[in-house]
């Protein structure tokens, strides 16, 4: 499922809306997704995963103080603002446009406050009972198998890192999927892809292995849709999602 959905499910009514600006262009779940990602390489670095982070600034509410039409918004996002921090973006219209949709996206499916919970606690579980130091590593602790954290509260909003725990299926980043391979000989690997050529393919399988395959030895090969990763709804109660979700928003990288 698309990170579009996501923001959807979150709160706002239609599950396959498509974001209407004036402008010609109409931005589908797809083009929102790729906003999202623009957004996420290129701009929380300053204004963080929720818009927010720049003084007086809002960006994920729909308003805007420097800009009053969609084509003003796109027009700051390609030249910046002169005289202050705000940098030039290389975009198209179209790109520009993508990203005003995202935030459009935001907007519309409302923010999750961060949960009232312990971090020092929410860390005990994460490296605990939680399991999670069994497949993703924060700060040099725990395996490679899944994403680093150590910066996931800088990259993702707190409803993200939340919807990540309960349904680890709903959004499962390009790059973080997993791939499955068969060899010849009926063994089946698992893990993250690293390398691949046109003769040969590296993955990291699920011990943490790093296996250097020939492709002539493979009968398939192919990216999972599932997550490896179990859902902790039920696994663990409210009070302790909320603690790890307060950890794990503390955590902006080194
Ligand atoms: C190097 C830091 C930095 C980066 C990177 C950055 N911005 Fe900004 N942005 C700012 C600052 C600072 C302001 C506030 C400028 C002011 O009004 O004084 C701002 C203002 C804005 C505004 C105007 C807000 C308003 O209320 O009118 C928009 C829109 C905006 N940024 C979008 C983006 C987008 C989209 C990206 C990524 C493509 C981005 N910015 C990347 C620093 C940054
Ligand atoms: C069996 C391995 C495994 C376990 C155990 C596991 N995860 Fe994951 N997790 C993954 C993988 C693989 C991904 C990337 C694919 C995806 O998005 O589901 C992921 C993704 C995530 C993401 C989203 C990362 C991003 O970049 O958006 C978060 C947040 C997360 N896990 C938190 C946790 C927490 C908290 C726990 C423990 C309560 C946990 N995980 C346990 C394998 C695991």
């Amino acid at each position: 499922m698309s990170r579009v959905r996501l923001l959807f499910a979150l709160g706002a009514a239609a599950a396959w809306m498509v974001i209407p600006l004036a402008a010609q262009h109409s931005y589908g779940p797809a083009d929102i997704e790729d906003g999202g990602k623009l957004f996420r390489t290129n701009c929380v670095s300053c204004h963080g995963p929720e818009g927010t982070l720049v003084d007086g600034v809002d960006l994920g509410h729909g308003k805007f103080r420097r800009a009053s039409t969609e084509d003003g918004v796109i027009r700051i996002i390609q030249d910046g603002i002169p005289g202050t921090a705000m940098p030039p973006n290389n975009f198209s219209d179209f790109q520009a446009g993508t990203i005003l949709a995202y935030l459009r996206s935001v907007a519309s499916s409302g923010r999750t406050a961060l949960p009232n919970g312990d971090a020092a606690r929410g860390k005990a579980i994460f490296e605990g009972n939680g399991g999670c130091t069994g497949c993703h590593r924060i700060y040099g602790v725990g395996s490679r198998v899944g994403p680093d954290l150590s910066d996931i509260g800088a990259l993702r909003r707190v409803a993200e890192i939340e919807l990540s725990i309960l349904d680890p299926n709903a959004e499962v980043l390009a790059q973080n999927r997993y791939y499955r391979v068969t060899t010849k000989s009926g063994e089946t690997i698992t893990g993250r892809l690293l390398n691949e050529d046109s003769f040969s393919i590296q993955i990291l399988d699920t011990k943490e292995r790093l296996l250097s395959l020939q492709r002539t030895d493979l009968r398939t090969a192919g990216f999972l849709s599932e997550s490896p990763m179990p859902s902790y709804r039920d696994k663990l109660s409210k009070a302790e999602r909320d603690d790890v979700i307060t950890y794990l928003a503390s955590l902006k990288g080194f």
